[in-house]
């Protein structure tokens, strides 16, 4: 008889498979917590941006994994919805899209690291130059695979990031000038303040960037179209400069006040564990942050920090069961968190808990959105959806 090799593996459980989190399909979920993308009220965003831009390029900026709902797929999205061009920060997120099949031009915004030139052309990308130093080595890969590269080129009118200072760019410009391998098809410049309350400090850098383009020209060199305008600038209105570059308000979320309405995006759902009662003056969670000041049904719901919920909304945020809101009990765990359901009559284990986006139930309808989300937590909506970690798998609606 032969020995069974130890330890022995379980038995595969049968019509379950286990896949790694990412993008898994809804066969493979175990867990219950998913964050659903509605790809239609991406195509209805675009088009509320495509009018704002009036003519204008649209470049979608899919960095971060399209701000969290997946590139790849949102990007499949708006190519066939028709938009002109994407705007990601790393080579690798060109990369990724190149490798999902899109053809449209994809902008590198955020730097050659390591100078990886020739990626960059044999990807088709077009990589932002904002640096003296990075036109050579360009050049030189451009001359050896015996192209003409795109870029644009990125001028620092007050950001202070990334960009050529003002009394760097006339030697800039000649550089760039005398390198012919080198077209440069449009000038960048990112806006500090273009969700300010006022327009002056925005209105400021675009008058900046109108006199840089005149420094360019009478270097020689000549561009076909300018971008500035993020989300926000779009919303509120810029002169047009040929190219616009939003991205927030594409996942439905406008970062000024009124403006087109934007469908939300993201919805993301879990549902609950299990359920206990608590007496009067019993606690729950680490630290004992929740005890019970009346008899008391805590819901448990396996989503935690981990996957991007703020460990700040520990006993502030609320979720939706029923259609209403649960408070959260005590503190947020890394892989659960407590809900207090008391006055949400018929809570049951398996019922769908909303952590964000809306929910209809024998309760009534409510809704919580990133930005409320954000404002509890201190922080941005930007930061509440690109923090919605890798093991939450996406799943792609077409209501
Ligand atoms: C250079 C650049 N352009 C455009 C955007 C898009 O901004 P928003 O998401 O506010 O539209 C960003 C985002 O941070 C950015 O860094």
């Amino acid at each position: 008889m032969v020995a069974a090799p130890w330890p022995m593996e379980a038995p595969p459980m049968p019509g379950v498979r286990v896949s790694r989190p990412r993008r898994a399909a809804p066969a493979d979920a175990v867990r219950p917590t998913r964050a659903e993308v509605n790809l239609a009220a991406i195509r209805k965003n675009l088009h509320a941006v495509q009018k704002a831009a009036a003519g204008q390029r649209v470049l979608a900026v899919l960095k971060a994994d399209g701000y969290g709902h997946g590139a790849p797929a949102v990007a499949r999205t708006l190519e066939r919805a028709g938009v002109d061009g994407f705007a990601v920060a790393l080579l690798e997120e060109a990369i990724e899209l190149r490798d999902a099949g899109i053809h449209a031009p994809i902008l590198v915004m955020g730097g050659l690291y390591g100078g990886a030139c020739d990626e960059v052309l044999s990807h088709g990308l077009t990589p932002v130059v904002y640096d003296r130093g990075q036109l050579e080595a360009l050049a030189r890969a451009a001359r050896a695979a015996g192209v003409r590269a795109k870029v644009h080129l990125k001028i620092d009118t007050g950001m202070a990031r990334l960009g050529v200072r003002e009394r760097e760019l006339p030697e800039v410009a000649r550089a760039l000038r005398d390198r012919p391998e080198l077209e440069v098809e449009a000038l960048m410049t990112h806006l500090a303040c273009a969700d300010a309350p006022s327009r002056e400090s925005m209105d400021e850098q675009l008058a900046r960037f109108d006199a840089a383009a005149e420094v360019v020209r009478a270097a020689g060199v000549s561009f076909s179209m300018r971008h500035a305008a993020n989300s926000a600038a779009l919303l509120r209105g810029t002169p047009a400069l040929g190219a616009v570059r939003p991205g927030l308000a594409l996942f439905g979320i406008s970062p000024v006040e009124g403006g087109p309405s934007l469908a939300p995006v993201m919805r993301v759902r879990s549902e609950i564990a299990c359920l206990r009662r608590l007496e009067p003056g019993e606690s729950a969670g680490y630290g004992w942050a929740f005890t019970a000041r009346r008899p008391t049904v805590l819901a448990t719901v396996p989503v935690g920090y981990a996957d991007g919920l703020p460990r700040s909304l520990s006993g502030r945020g609320a979720m939706l069961v029923r259609g209403k809101r649960a408070p959260v009990a005590g503190t947020i765990s890394m892989d659960m968190v407590m809900l207090d359901v008391t006055d949400l009559d018929g809570a049951s284990v398996r019922d769908e808990v909303v952590v964000l986006g809306a929910q209809q139930g024998p309760l009534g309808r409510d809704e919580i959105r990133a930005t409320e989300l954000a404002d509890l937590a201190g922080t941005i909506p930007w930061e509440i959806l690109t923090s919605i970690s890798r093991r939450v798998p996406r799943f792609y609606r077409e209501p």
